[in-house]
């Protein structure tokens, strides 16, 4: 064991005070994470910072042996270089996804572990209830009921049975998200290049996809095959009327290309917890500001897109198994013991 807290009698007489605990510094932390971690950790020296870990703050992971940072930090080559530099020993993603992290540049350098699966219910209810609230219109329901406006007019929504949805990526969270929707008796197709071999799921081309489905779901990660994967011939392909749910992440949407389809009223109705440029917004209070990104005013601005900012992991059971699996790997790295969830190039 490479250190961490020394228990019971392993501590040669020394008391809680006199032991020496790892520093792990914590970029982009918010309250939630500090009640979710502090629940659970006894054996490090925690060191909340709200900066977000980028080039220029990440000297402040100087003396610290271990960084945890979170999706929308920048984690590039110039970034890894500094922490290296800095003596850090591993870098623990507290998310599933790691599309920031330039994987190549720590290769050989900095361990990179994540937390491959928290809760895919977590994301796949948040991705129905994008659906529903789109489709039944309870967004706006809620607001005129509250002003003592009982109109119905406007409301109008469609039966979800019956109806074809389509899922990209089958994988933990699209998995989960097919077996929500077969309660709703649609019919279900699904598109992944790695397909399940257990003959539960209907797969089908790409091109098949678009053409056929009343609701699109993205449930793949982020790659360079999966980038705009939704772009302008996509759209062209899609049916008139289509639904589209992105809880993956944003730039599997080309976002002019969607608000042009919006406009062309080629999709009935668009729910985004996760935007391409989200990484200056989400998370963060910017009501007393002027957003100066034109394309998520508009999308914002339209009265068919629900915007959720990156909140379909937020549950109290994601957040502690986060917390959990985060430590975990942690300590399985200063134990020296395999790294079960380790990010590999
Ligand atoms: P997973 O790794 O279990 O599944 C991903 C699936 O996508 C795999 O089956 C894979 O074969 C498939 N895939 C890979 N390339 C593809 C392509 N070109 N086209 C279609 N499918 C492709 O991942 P999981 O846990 O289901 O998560 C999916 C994504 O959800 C993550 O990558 C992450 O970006 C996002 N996510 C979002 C959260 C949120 O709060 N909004 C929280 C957690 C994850």
């Amino acid at each position: 064991m490479k250190g961490n807290k020394i228990k019971g009698n392993e501590n040669n007489g020394m008391n809680e005070d006199q032991i020496v605990k790892k520093k792990i510094i914590f970029y982009d932390t918010k309250p939630y994470d500090i009640d979710s971690f502090d629940r659970l950790n006894q054996q490090y020296e925690i060191i909340y910072q709200e900066a977000k870990l980028n080039p220029s703050t990440a000297r402040l992971a100087k003396g610290c042996e271990g960084v945890c940072a979170f999706v929308n930090d920048d984690i590039g080559q110039a970034t890894i270089d500094i922490l290296v530099e800095e003596g850090v020993q591993i870098l623990a993603m507290r998310s599933a996804g790691y599309s920031n992290v330039d994987i190549k540049a720590a290769a050989g350098r900095l361990p990179v572990v994540r937390v491959p699966a928290y809760s895919p219910y977590a994301v796949a209810e948040h991705a129905m209830a994008l659906l529903l609230t789109l489709n039944r219109k309870t967004h706006k329901a809620y607001m005129r009921t509250r002003e003592f406006n009982f109109s119905l007019i406007g409301l109008t929504g469609l039966d979800l049975h019956g109806k074809t949805v389509g899922v990209i990526g089958t994988g933990k969270i699209g998995r989960v998200f097919i077996d929500i929707c077969r309660g709703f008796g649609v019919n279900i197709i699904a598109y992944d290049p790695y397909p399940a071999n257990d003959g539960a799921i209907n797969y089908v081309g790409l091109d098949e996809l678009f053409e056929k489905s009343d609701v699109i779901s993205l449930h793949a990660p982020l790659t360079p095959q999966t980038r705009h994967i939704l772009d302008k011939s996509a759209f062209d392909k899609m049916k008139k009327g289509v639904f589209i749910i992105n809880t993956s992440r944003g730039a599997l949407i080309d976002s002019e290309a969607l608000l042009a389809a919006l406009n062309e009223e080629k999709v009935r109705g668009a729910g985004l917890d996760v935007y391409e440029e989200e990484a200056d917004f989400f998370f963060e209070d910017r009501s007393g500001s002027i957003i100066k990104d034109d394309v998520l005013s508009l999308l914002l601005s339209r009265p068919n897109v629900i915007i959720t900012s990156h909140q379909a992991f937020f549950t109290e059971e994601a957040l502690s198994s986060i917390a959990e699996v985060t430590l975990q790997n942690i300590e399985d790295y200063f134990a020296g013991r395999e790294l079960a969830n380790e990010v590999k190039l």
